[in-house]
């Protein structure tokens, strides 16, 4: 397994960030590809809690982490975590694609203001100015990482994208001035500040690649919160299906290996648009409690749900995922009843896959199969053998319809609270 690549199935907080963690142990590098901070990846180690948003998840582990092109990167807030690290006893190894675009003042209020123009139909999005900066990336008026230590180029770039910036937050009656030097000055300074860590980032990873090295790259979010393949508009706006791995890294696709698609035991979902199998009552209460559902970079509460199988085979054919890890199993203890979406009823007829229209997906009703619950997970199982037959009836079912093995269950944050099957 030379290069392997963790995405989310779902809509992101599947636990992305302890199985990263998990296998990064076997990684020389781990990659972050594609999103920035609106990601919220939590690393348990003994009683020590890790939230990282933009610090590839293997630093932990004392890898290389790489921050790739396909990155949209705070400076501050990068500045921040690794400071952050440091006080905590860890100096995180870091590079930084000079290609990867960067989140600057604007594009923050910016997006506070788009979500306030939506009303009623906002994204709930994390207010991070994520949409915003990779709005301008596809539009050719990023400012990109090199920018930051080139006085004269940025210079030149905010001469051109200042004046529509204010001509934009005239139409959203944003009162605030944009200042071009004090832009310049405070972005050319977070540029001394990383300048160690910016380099050709797609070279050194080839590199790596060629000499043998272990390659684990990092998704953030989840499929459903992918730009084509999930509930769009209510996504983010970057690729974080397997694909944008690729475009996200400089590394050509045929040299990933392994796809494992990260599944949660459930669903949950932060921000708005349709998540067909909510669960607004007791059983949703359970999920969140048991679970700890609540957003890691906002606080959020997450809206909590049944498992979606027809959300998760979507992602596994998109991003054609060759291993499952089931994450959480443990927060359903203690349920008598589970249920397991297996279709939808679009306008009484039976489909499995799942609509492109908004609209649509807001009438799919969930047809589900109900397992028996199981009471509680013994702490310290670290054999499938030794889970309660119902868990693995429920999980035997999950690999039997997706038809891809289920290679990690975690039944807990913690490292240990792992078994291999
Ligand atoms: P990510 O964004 O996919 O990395 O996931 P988050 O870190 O945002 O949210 C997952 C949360 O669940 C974190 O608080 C993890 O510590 C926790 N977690 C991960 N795996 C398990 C598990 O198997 N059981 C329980 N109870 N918690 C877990
Ligand atoms: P991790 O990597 C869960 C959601 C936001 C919002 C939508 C758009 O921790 O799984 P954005 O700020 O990206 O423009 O917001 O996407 N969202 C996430 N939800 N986990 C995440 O990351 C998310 N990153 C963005 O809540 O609905
Ligand atoms: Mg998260």
């Amino acid at each position: 397994m030379a290069v392997s690549l963790v995405i989310g199935t779902q809509w992101g907080d599947e636990g992305k960030g302890k199985v990263v963690d998990y296998f990064s142990k076997d990684a020389h590098y781990v990659i972050r590809y594609q999103g920035g901070n609106n990601a919220g990846h939590t690393i348990k180690v003994g009683k020590e809690i890790y939230t990282l948003h933009l610090i590839p998840s293997g630093v932990i582990q004392g890898k290389t982490g790489i921050i790739g092109n396909g990155v949209v990167v705070d400076p501050e807030v990068l500045i921040d975590e690794i400071n952050e690290l440091r006080i905590r006893g860890i100096t995180p190894k870091l590079l930084i694609s000079d290609r990867a675009n960067i989140i600057m003042s604007y594009h923050k209020i910016l997006d506070g203001a788009e979500e306030k123009y939506l009303k009623n139909a906002k994204i709930g999005t994390t207010k991070r100015g994520i949409g915003p900066c990779y709005s301008d990336k596809i539009s050719r008026k990023g400012i990109r990482a090199i920018d930051l230590l080139n006085k004269e180029s940025l210079s030149k770039k905010l001469d051109i994208i200042l004046p529509i910036k204010e001509k934009l937050f005239e139409i959203y009656k944003i009162d605030e001035k944009l200042d071009k030097n004090m832009i310049l000055k405070k972005y050319l300074d977070y540029g001394k500040s990383l300048r160690d860590y910016i380099v050709p980032a797609h070279i050194e990873i080839n590199k790596a690649i060629n000499s043998g090295k272990k390659i684990l790259f990092e998704g953030a979010q989840g499929t459903m919160l992918d730009v084509d393949f999930g509930t769009y508009p209510y996504t983010t706006s970057s690729h974080t299906i397997a694909g944008g791995s690729s475009i996200g890294s400089g590394v050509g696709p045929h040299h990933i290996n392994d796809i494992i698609g990260i599944v949660k035991a459930y669903t949950t979902r932060v921000g708005g648009g349709p998540l067909p199998t909510e669960q607004i009552n007791e059983i949703g209460k359970h999920l969140q409690t048991k679970g700890g559902e609540f957003g890691a970079t906002t606080g959020r509460p997450r809206r909590c749900g049944w498992l979606d199988l027809v959300v998760v085979k979507h992602s596994c054919m998109i991003s054609g995922i060759t291993k499952i890890a089931i994450t959480k199993l443990d927060v359903l203890n203690g349920l008598d009843k589970i249920k397991v979406c297996i279709k939808y009823d679009l306008n009484k007829k039976e489909i499995d896959y799942f609509p492109a229209n908004i609209d649509d997906v807001k009438k799919c009703r969930p047809i589900y199969k109900d397992f028996k619950g199981w009471k509680e997970i013994k702490s310290g199982t670290s054999k499938f053998e030794r889970l309660p037959e119902q868990a693995k009836k429920y999980l035997k079912f999950i690999e039997k319809e997706l038809k891809i093995p289920i290679s990690i269950v975690s039944i807990g944050p913690a490292r240990n609270e792992t078994i291999e099957v």
